[in-house]
């Protein structure tokens, strides 16, 4: 299940980050605020639990966050969109797994993870800017369930029909959330219009 946020702020951080004359720094930025975002829409039925808390005038019963969080950015891009999420859940606690798509194959190439030990039992939220073939994502979600992960959600910037379908085939009980379902793949398996290569542009490294 995929669900891409609407909201006119969300939409417009979008147009910006999308332009071609957006620089690193900016493109910086912009992931920061749209993650954000999203993120708060994604949490919306986290776990809460009831407390009581004392104001200056009386008690009042109050909800916290009831479950451990775990944020999992996928190596290099990813990196672009952690400080959204900590802006946002600061007790946060921080998993990697390190995967890059061969160029000629288009495959994911998995070469490090390591995750806290709250993985299991906790929310993990795989984030990665781009979700296109979704081969990515999946080899995220594959290593994390295999270290005993169970309750796992994906945050990217924008992703597409095949990518959706192809998570959705592996891992049907995993919800993903984006600033934008684009509309396919080109040849390189890049989305369509998408924003370019992410982590280039995130840490300029285009030439
Ligand atoms: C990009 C992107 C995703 C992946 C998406 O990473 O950040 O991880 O491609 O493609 P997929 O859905 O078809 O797998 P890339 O391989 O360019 O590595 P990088 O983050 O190191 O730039
Ligand atoms: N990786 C990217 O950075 N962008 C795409 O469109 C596809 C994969």
């Amino acid at each position: 299940m995929a669900e891409s946020i609407e909201h006119p702020c969300v939409q417009h951080k979008l147009a910006i980050i999308r332009d071609v004359d957006t620089g690193h720094k900016r493109f910086r930025e912009l992931s920061t605020e749209i993650t954000k975002f999203i993120c708060y829409e994604a949490l919306k039925n986290i776990k809460t639990k009831e407390v009581t808390v004392e104001t200056p005038v009386a008690s009042a019963t109050c909800r916290k966050i009831d479950t451990d969080i775990v944020v999992i950015p996928v190596l290099r891009a990813g990196v672009g969109m952690l400080e959204g999420i900590l802006e946002l859940v600061p007790t946060a606690r921080v998993g990697f797994v390190g995967v890059y798509r061969d160029e000629k194959t288009k495959l994911p190439v998995s070469y490090y993870e390591r995750f806290p030990p709250q993985i299991k039992g906790g929310t993990c939220i795989v984030i990665d800017p781009m979700l296109a073939t979704g081969g990515s994502t999946v080899c995220a979600i594959d290593l994390l369930k295999e270290h005993g992960a169970d309750n796992i959600i994906v945050i990217c910037i924008v992703t597409c029909p095949e990518g959706i379908e192809f998570v959705e085939e592996a891992h049907p009980d995993v919800r993903i959330y984006a600033a934008a379902i684009d509309d396919e793949l080109n040849e390189k398996k890049y989305i369509v219009p998408g924003l370019g290569d992410a982590g280039d542009r995130l840490f300029g490294t285009s030439h």
